[in-house]
């Protein structure tokens, strides 16, 4: 099979956006060797609910109900241990800052990058996105899925200003 050089050079620089943080494993390429016209989700293998909500344990829509003050409350003492060192409320910091995020991200995204912000830094466009702009990739901080349920309902009470 021979590939048009303009197809070759698409792959090359994906490959370089895909090992941007330096420790990528070298073996981009191979996924994008079939189908070049494609749009960059489909080039990185992202399922349309990936592409939206992210990469992680999360991989169906969550219903939210009613705002929960006793969860949101759990959820603040856990962002205050293990969060706030990075994330302010509205400047960013080592991180971006928080205010606003329930407005621009869904919950099943906020999720994900908690739960799984490795993979979304390397393989989800909006994780390397975020990766090249603060130049690191957020450490996991070992936090379960219903505790990182209670940290986004910590996120909604302050978007909703309560
Ligand atoms: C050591 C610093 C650090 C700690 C601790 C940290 N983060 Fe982050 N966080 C980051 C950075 C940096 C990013 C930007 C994404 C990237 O570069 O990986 C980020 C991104 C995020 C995002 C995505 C924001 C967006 O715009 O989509 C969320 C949500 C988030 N962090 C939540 C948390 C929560 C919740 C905790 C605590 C459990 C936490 N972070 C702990 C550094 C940190």
């Amino acid at each position: 099979m021979r590939l048009p050089v303009i197809i070759f050079s698409f792959m090359l620089s994906a490959t370089l956006i895909a090992c941007g943080n330096g420790n990528g494993n070298g073996n981009g390429g191979d996924a994008s060797s079939r189908s070049a016209s494609s749009g960059a989700a489909q080039e990185a293998g992202l399922s349309d609910f990936e592409l939206e909500h992210g990469i992680g344990p999360i991989t169906s829509p969550m219903t939210m109900g009613d705002f929960d003050i006793e969860m949101a409350a759990r959820g603040q003492d856990i962002f205050e241990s293990k969060c706030a060192a990075c994330h302010q409320m509205e400047n960013r910091l080592v991180g971006p800052p928080i205010e606003g995020l329930t407005e621009r991200r869904s919950p099943e995204f906020l999720m994900n990058m908690i739960l799984n912000p490795n993979d979304m830094a390397r393989k989800h466009p909006e994780g390397q996105k975020m990766m090249q702009e603060y130049m690191m990739v957020m450490p996991f901080q070992n936090v379960s899925e219903n505790e990182a349920r209670e940290i986004v309902e910590y996120f909604r009470q302050i978007d909703k200003g309560l």
